[in-house]
């Protein structure tokens, strides 16, 4: 008689088959391995119970994740393979340690995709995401979404959408805050974790993109410096926020000041989140006014790799209003004119060049604009 050796696998996906079958050859065997079939089958049928419910619940499968604990890994590709899930238990010690894994052989061995993380800092809802849907329609494999949110939000996107489940765990954030460079520095850590990801992109629910995916991404995939805004500021919103405690870390002539909304390669967001020698310092001595979110990343960074820096962000913002927080453009405000400003009525460098495609993102847009957006991304944006 043939014995077939149940797994877990195939318990957990079909047990009535596998119950039909061990009630057949079990006649004429041994009660006591009667007894071990049938404690695989009631292991089985857990299984699936759970699984089913987690499927239903979480929407994450159990059945990958008891293949990926039993089964080594057979093919590079079991090796490179993303999470299944961006829904995990790690703390932030746990997850910034993982993220920080670095290959030391330079050259990948597999032809490996480049992608741009796109990591959106929100507090809940992305009332733009309809606008977002369209410009990434059609570039699939040539980006990945990450999604931090307030911890209690469940975002309710459709099967069909890209945002459908890129939340990743998230805590609570402060304006201004040290909290503020952990959720990006989560973000990171969490897009680190595909190692087909080579740039990132912090982004707000409020910003838009003004090009269409394909100028976006070759802009960026050939830049050779990653687009931190650092600048030396003279004054009490620059320098003014310096404290001498930091030192010898960080000196006065170190301290930069930068938008908080960056793209960095992977390179520098692993530097990012494997830091443990300027964080203590601006955790403890850069509080409001000083902002850290705006001081930290610059700083470090210039410090330990100005080259890799073009210093300036892609992302287009109006202080010209004055006060703390920027302009918020709302549905008034979208004219062909406006964009046609934002697109070309400026200079900046890119590799070393005088451009004017100095932007690739804007913000902040009211929800009430999007209407606006979608009817005319064609004719604004490209997409
Ligand atoms: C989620 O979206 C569906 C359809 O889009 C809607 O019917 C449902 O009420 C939403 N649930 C919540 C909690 O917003
Ligand atoms: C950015 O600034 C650093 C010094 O702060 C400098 O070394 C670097 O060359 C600058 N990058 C570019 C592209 O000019
Ligand atoms: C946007 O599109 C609508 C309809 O397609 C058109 O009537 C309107 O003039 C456009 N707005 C701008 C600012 O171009």
């Amino acid at each position: 008689m043939q014995l077939r050796l149940v797994t877990i696998d195939e318990g957990s996906k079909d047990p009535t088959s596998n119950s039909v079958r061990i009630m057949n050859q079990s006649r004429g065997l041994p009660m006591r391995l009667l007894g071990f079939f049938l404690l695989f089958l009631v292991i089985g049928v857990g299984f699936s119970i759970i699984n089913m419910f987690k499927i239903r619940y979480l929407g994450t499968n159990i059945v990958q994740g008891i293949k990926s604990c039993f089964r080594e890994a057979d093919s590079l590709k079991d090796w490179i393979e993303p999470p299944s899930t961006y829904m995990h238990t790690l703390d932030d010690g746990e997850l910034f340690w993982r993220a920080s894994f670095v290959p030391q052989i330079k050259e990948y061995p597999f032809k490996r995709s480049r992608k741009i993380a796109f990591m959106f800092l929100t507090r809940g809802p992305l009332p733009l995401s309809p606008l977002w849907e369209k410009f990434f329609r059609g570039n699939e494999g040539y980006y990945s979404i990450y999604v931090h949110t307030m911890p209690s939000y469940r975002a309710n996107f459709s099967t069909t959408s890209v945002f459908y489940q890129k939340q990743v765990p998230s805590q609570v954030v402060e304006w201004g805050m040290m909290s503020m460079c952990d959720a990006e520095r989560r973000l990171l850590a969490n897009a680190l974790l595909d190692i087909s990801n080579e740039w990132f992109v912090l982004l707000s629910e409020a910003c838009i993109p003004l090009q269409n995916f394909k100028i976006i991404y070759r802009y960026i995939a050939r830049s050779r410096f990653s687009f931190m805004g650092a600048f030396d500021e003279p004054g009490p919103y620059g320098r003014g926020r310096y404290d001498e405690n930091m030192l010898p870390e960080v000196s006065i002539d170190q301290w930069r000041k930068g938008s908080q909304w960056f793209e960095a390669n992977r390179q520098l967001a692993i530097d990012i989140i494997k830091d443990l020698k300027y964080y203590p310092k601006f955790e403890q001595f850069c509080k409001p006014a000083c902002y850290v979110d705006e001081h930290y990343f610059p700083t470090m960074l210039t410090i330990q790799s100005p080259h890799l820096l073009a210093n300036r962000t892609l992302t287009y913002v109006d202080w010209s209003r004055g006060g703390a927080h920027p302009a918020t453009f709302g549905k008034n405000d979208i004219t062909a004119d406006f964009f046609r400003k934002i697109q070309q009525d400026h200079t900046c460098v890119y590799n070393n060049q005088p451009t004017s495609v100095c932007y690739l993102f804007a913000r902040k847009f009211a929800p009430n604009a999007l209407d606006l957006l979608l009817r005319n991304s064609t004719q604004f944006f490209g997409y």
